[in-house]
């Protein structure tokens, strides 16, 4: 379900720097005038793109018209909140994810942020995958949501194996419990939060109990369940310096501004020679960014990460969330199509970054931050 008021960060010293970074498209396509216009540009651009046949679609000057498409389809919708997720989304990214931390020693301690982590199958699916590549490795992870609520059912691990109803009404549930699971798994999805994993997977990362799916209790150990604005520089002092944070497929859902702002406060919180995974996101807003602060793309595996959500590939060029294809004609291409990037620390610091963290403590006067152990 999407809510508005999160589309926005709402930290206060954002808001000032608001005005000064929207981009001329933005002011424009913010014009009362350009709003009503906006509807009968996108259908009538989607229609000449769905007669297209797929040859042309997929030809370069197609590619450069769909291009144009998503362009102006991104600077004209409106853009929301989703918890839609899915248990193994991207496995080139997990597989990514595991190769790094190949290169950490045996028994090292490993820090990560999941920022936006909704219903937790992104951060399960990081637990399961590097616990099974590198059992040995000391992982804390603080899972991030600016939701209470969906943290809260994150945090339980508990999950209905139903393709839920969610048009079935309260009473057509037999007990709260099997409400709140159903409904929340379902919340949002077009599609089974599970769909993406193996029978074996299911079994190796939950306790089955009828319907439900429970989440093994060696799956929690280490997270940290965190209410907090991944926009917001508190986040950076409570957390701390992280080997890798991961910032996926919320920002798309920002206005290009916000987003800008988010990614620059998430990339505060990696420490120097650590990596950031960002995908979801108007790619023009990683390229702008990545550039400004001198990211280095990773480029093994770039291409299968870039095309490794089918959900995010579907719905291009309609789609403001949507993925352009990999364009390898493009000079450019390791910048724009990089999802994981090694950040060398040449971002503007805090005034003061405890470097911390915020483990084993319970409460954290003056932070915008709550903490639920796991
Ligand atoms: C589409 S889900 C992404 C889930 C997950 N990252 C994934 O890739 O499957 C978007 C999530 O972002 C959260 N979110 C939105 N804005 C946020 C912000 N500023 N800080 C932290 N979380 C945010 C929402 O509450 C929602 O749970």
């Amino acid at each position: 379900m999407p809510y508005p008021h999160l589309t926005q960060p709402r930290h206060p010293a954002l808001s000032t720097m608001k005005n000064k970074s929207q981009s001329v498209l933005e002011r424009f396509a913010n014009s009362s005038m350009l709003q009503r216009f906006h509807e009968v540009c996108i259908y009538s651009a989607g229609l000449a793109w769905r007669i297209l046949p797929n040859s042309m679609q997929v030809s370069a000057l197609g590619r450069r018209y769909g291009g144009s498409v998503h362009k102006m389809v991104q600077a004209f919708s409106s853009r929301s909140q989703y918890f839609s997720t899915f248990f193994m989304r991207n496995r080139p990214e997990l597989e990514l994810m595991c190769r790094l931390l190949d290169q950490k020693d045996y028994g090292a301690s490993v820090s990560m942020a999941v920022l936006a982590c909704s219903k937790g199958a992104e951060v399960y699916s990081i637990m399961w995958k590097i616990g099974s590549a590198r059992p040995d490795l000391k992982l804390t992870v603080y899972a991030v949501d600016i939701s209470e609520e969906i943290l809260e059912f994150a945090q339980r691990g508990i999950y209905s194996l139903d393709q839920p109803d969610m048009s079935a009404k309260p009473d057509a549930f037999e007990t709260i419990q099997e409400r709140d699971v159903s409904w929340n798994t379902g919340r949002d999805q077009n599609a089974w939060i599970f769909e993406r994993m193996t029978k074996a997977e299911i079994d190796s990362m939950f306790e089955i109990d009828g319907e439900e799916a429970r989440i093994k209790p060696c799956l929690k150990k280490g997270i940290n369940w965190i209410r907090g604005d991944a926009g917001d520089e508190e986040l950076v002092r409570a957390l701390g310096p992280q080997d890798i944070v991961i910032a996926n497929r919320f920002l798309c859902h920002m206005k290009p501004g916000d987003a800008r702002r988010c990614i620059h406060n998430a990339a505060r919180l990696v420490r120097p020679g650590g990596h950031l995974f960002v995908s979801g996101i108007d790619l023009d807003v990683r390229m702008r960014v990545a550039r400004e602060l001198g990211w280095q793309p990773i480029k093994d595996l770039m291409r299968d990460v870039h095309e490794g959500d089918p959900s995010l590939r579907e719905g291009w060029p309609l789609k403001y969330w949507a993925l352009e294809p990999f364009d390898s004609d493009r000079p450019d291409q390791e910048i724009r199509y990089a999802s994981v990037f090694r950040l060398g620390g040449t971002h503007a610091p805090l005034a003061s970054v405890s470097g911390a963290g915020i483990a084993n403590s319970v409460a954290v006067p003056g932070l915008a931050v709550q903490r639920h152990s796991g």
